[in-house]
């Protein structure tokens, strides 16, 4: 290849942006786009979805989408998806990674909820970085005990999305307080009415944004009850998860596990074991990390 790296990403983003502008499909799927944006490997396949009866929507920008597990027989809930129409406004505004698919992170931490949902009986739980379904969150909301659930990510398309699958699954979450809002950790932390309010905090694959870590660390710092946990997957994206756990490392206890649940492991061992390039480790595979809020 006669040009460098950096070039060439420009070269494909610019390809990528004209692609929109043209309104040509498929560019999501391009391989050529791939050091863009990697996403060849889809899922871990512990979830079933099925499109639901109500289906897509009239302008076909998004679709019902019901969410089960064949592990958790009688479980499952509705979301609304959108269908990755990016327009020019979408790609230049606030991040658009939780617009684009569920990611592996959150379908484990969705499957990891379900598994461990006596853990969540009468806690006031939130999913921050949720994207456009906060899949984990709502299945938290529809089959745990929670006494409340609040569904958040920075992106306004995402929220507008969420406020849709809130109002759907009202009659499923039972006693829970099920709502969402915008949130973003950023400099500017001004949300009195959150500030020590959580006991647990869902967060899947947000840990690769570098200019936002110590942001991030500040907002579950501020958000938790002492003694309360965050929990946390993301792949290891190069050196961005050990980045963020040595940030996370001057508030929080710490722990980091790897082999969380035999099933999501024996996955992962039989993916590494096709020895293709679709399933890269460091790309795919979400290791768990539980930040506790010491107590004072
Ligand atoms: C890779 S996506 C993950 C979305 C979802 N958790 C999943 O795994 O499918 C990262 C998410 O972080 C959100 N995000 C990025 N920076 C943020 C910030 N400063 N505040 C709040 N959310 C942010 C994005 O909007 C996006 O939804």
């Amino acid at each position: 290849m006669a040009e460098n790296g950096k070039i060439s990403i420009s070269r494909q983003r610019w390809k990528l942006l004209a692609q929109v502008i043209t309104r040509q499909p498929d560019y999501l799927s391009d391989p050529e786009n791939n050091s863009v944006s990697v996403r060849r490997f889809n899922n871990f396949g512990l979830l079933e979805v099925r499109v639901h009866e109500d289906g897509i929507s009239k302008d076909s920008n998004s679709v019902w989408l019901e969410y089960s597990s064949k592990d958790f027989a009688d479980i499952s809930c509705v979301i609304r998806q959108l269908q990755g129409n990016v327009t020019l406004d979408t790609l230049l505004g606030f991040n658009n990674t939780g617009n684009v698919c569920v990611w592996p992170s959150e379908e484990v931490m969705a499957y990891y909820c379900l598994k461990h949902r006596e853990d969540f009986r009468s806690k006031v739980v939130c999913e921050v970085g949720g994207g456009m379904t906060c899949l984990a969150g709502v299945f938290t909301a529809v089959c745990t005990e929670a006494a409340e659930v609040v569904l958040t990510d920075g992106n306004e398309e995402s929220v507008n999305n969420l406020t849709y699958t809130v109002a759907r699954n009202q009659q499923s979450v039972g006693s829970t307080k099920c709502s969402a809002r915008l949130l973003r950790w950023g400099p500017d932390l001004n949300m009195p009415e959150l500030e020590s309010k959580f006991d647990s905090i869902l967060c899947a694959d947000c840990l690769f944004f570098d200019e936002g870590r110590e942001h991030l660390v500040n907002m579950l710092s501020l958000m938790l009850k002492p003694g309360g946990q965050a929990l946390m997957f993301a792949p290891t994206r190069g050196n961005t998860f050990h980045e963020f756990t040595k940030l996370a490392l001057k508030t929080f206890e710490l722990e980091v596990k790897k082999n969380y649940d035999d099933i999501v492991w024996n996955l992962h061992q039989k993916f590494l074991s096709q020895g293709n390039d679709v399933y890269v480790e460091n790309l795919h595979y979400p290791v768990m990390l539980v930040l506790t809020k010491p107590m004072p």
